[in-house]
């Protein structure tokens, strides 16, 4: 994705440029190039030295110095994209005044590629009318603007927004910016994610031992590809991707639910979860008392969502099951593709070591309805994420 991207960092002159050097080193390890500007405030916070360490090019900061006059003329010409972090209340006052009184605001105004500026400052100047009105009018010529977040600020503890977003966030707003004419973009991708916990009584669950990180990766790399994503969570403790609408559910029957509510405006469906196939036939109402022997626990099934589905589903959605098997896994999910009435599977063998539930990593084999099928080795969950993105791309093409 990165891969031959050229990238122009403005850095303006705020604490938050440390995060920058993060930003530049992250953006350079994924393939881009990455040619940093910085003004003369910036310089105050981090020197160009560090800067031209991570991303090995020179760091440009004045219209008059290096190859001349030009540079804000082929920098802004020649980048995919433009990003202002961190991005000072006095840099969107000048942008939004349309000033080129420097380097980085002559390129601003200079260039015909994506912005997107990550804004950082006291809360109290986030927060001003003045600062305010500079940002609805960037945003109103096609900027995008990623954050600030609540957290603390330099001068101290803060719950008002002004803090920088962190630099692997503004990576994945780059990332959404630059896939915005992409297949996925603008489409409504739900993912659902992790276990489901059905009440024995008030304390005690069953459940299983799905984490919810391959549905976690899903949603975040679906919403870097633009789609607006709704992540329908059983109980985790992951923290949600950044960008996602967030629905917590915990029993099955409440996954079904809140599925069955997305559904009529839903274009692709990545149903990930692992709900709990039985419940408990009665819920005690008082915590059953520990008592001699064994005890028997009546299960009766619960709603199998992805079959409940089918009659309402909108014609052109895209329906993608996932299947941990422990047999000939890959003949148990062509079964499970035809049975669910699916668009895609993918398949993975909980036996195999690096896949299944547990672990960061995961192997698995993807087939389509058309009969396609594609095997993913070891790799992490992130990584799998977008080849299973891939493969509903293309299946949608
Ligand atoms: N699934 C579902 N509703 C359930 C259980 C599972 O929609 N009550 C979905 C899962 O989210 C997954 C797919 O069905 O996308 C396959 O899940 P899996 O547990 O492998 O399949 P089951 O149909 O439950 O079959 P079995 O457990 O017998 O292998």
């Amino acid at each position: 994705m990165w891969q031959g991207r050229r990238v122009v960092l403005g850095v303006t002159g705020g604490i938050a440029a440390y995060k920058s050097v993060l930003l530049a080193r992250g953006l350079t390890e994924l393939g881009a190039t990455v040619d940093v500007v910085l003004t003369r405030g910036a310089r105050e916070f981090v020197g160009p030295v560090t800067f031209e360490a991570v991303t090995h090019r020179p760091v440009r900061g004045s219209l008059w110095d290096r190859d001349g006059a030009l540079d804000h003329v082929t920098l802004g010409r020649a980048a995919d994209l433009i990003i202002v972090a961190p991005a000072t209340a006095h840099l969107l006052a000048r942008a939004a005044a349309g000033m080129a009184d420097d380097l980085l605001t002559a390129l601003l105004l200079a260039t015909p590629s994506p912005v997107l500026i990550a804004p950082a400052m006291n809360d109290e100047m986030f927060a001003n009318p003045a600062t305010q009105a500079n940002l609805a009018l960037l945003r109103g010529r096609g900027w995008t603007v990623a954050g600030p977040v609540a957290g603390p600020l330099a001068e101290g503890p803060s719950d008002r927004l002004g803090r920088m977003m962190e630099p692997d966030q503004v990576l994945g707003h780059a990332e959404r910016v630059l896939r915005r004419a992409g297949p996925l973009a603008g489409r409504r991708v739900v993912v659902t994610a992790g276990p489901t916990r059905e009440p024995i009584d008030p304390v005690r669950v069953i459940s299983n031992r799905s984490s919810g990180r391959m549905g976690y990766r899903l949603a975040e790399a679906a919403w870097r590809r633009g789609a607006d994503v709704t992540l329908i969570s059983g109980p985790t403790a992951l923290i949600p991707p950044v960008g996602v609408t967030l629905v917590r559910v915990e029993t099955t029957e409440e996954l079904a639910g809140a599925v069955g509510r997305a559904l009529p405006e839903t274009d692709v469906l990545l149903m990930a979860a692992a709900p709990a196939d039985f419940r408990p036939a009665t819920v005690l109402k008082g915590k059953k008392p520990r008592v001699e022997g064994a005890q028997t626990l009546e299960l009766v099934p619960t709603s199998d969502i992805l079959l409940s589905t089918i009659g309402h589903r909108p014609p052109a959605m895209t329906v993608v099951g996932f299947a941990l098997e422990t047999g000939d896994a890959v003949a148990q999910g062509r079964a499970k593709l035809r049975n669910k009435s699916l668009d895609l599977i993918v398949i993975n063998d909980a036996l195999q070591p690096g896949a299944g539930f547990d672990v960061d990593t995961n192997i698995v084999t993807i087939l389509d309805k058309k009969g396609g099928e594609e095997s993913v080795t070891l790799r992490s969950k992130a990584a799998v994420a977008e080849a299973i993105l891939d493969a509903v791309e293309r299946y949608r093409d």
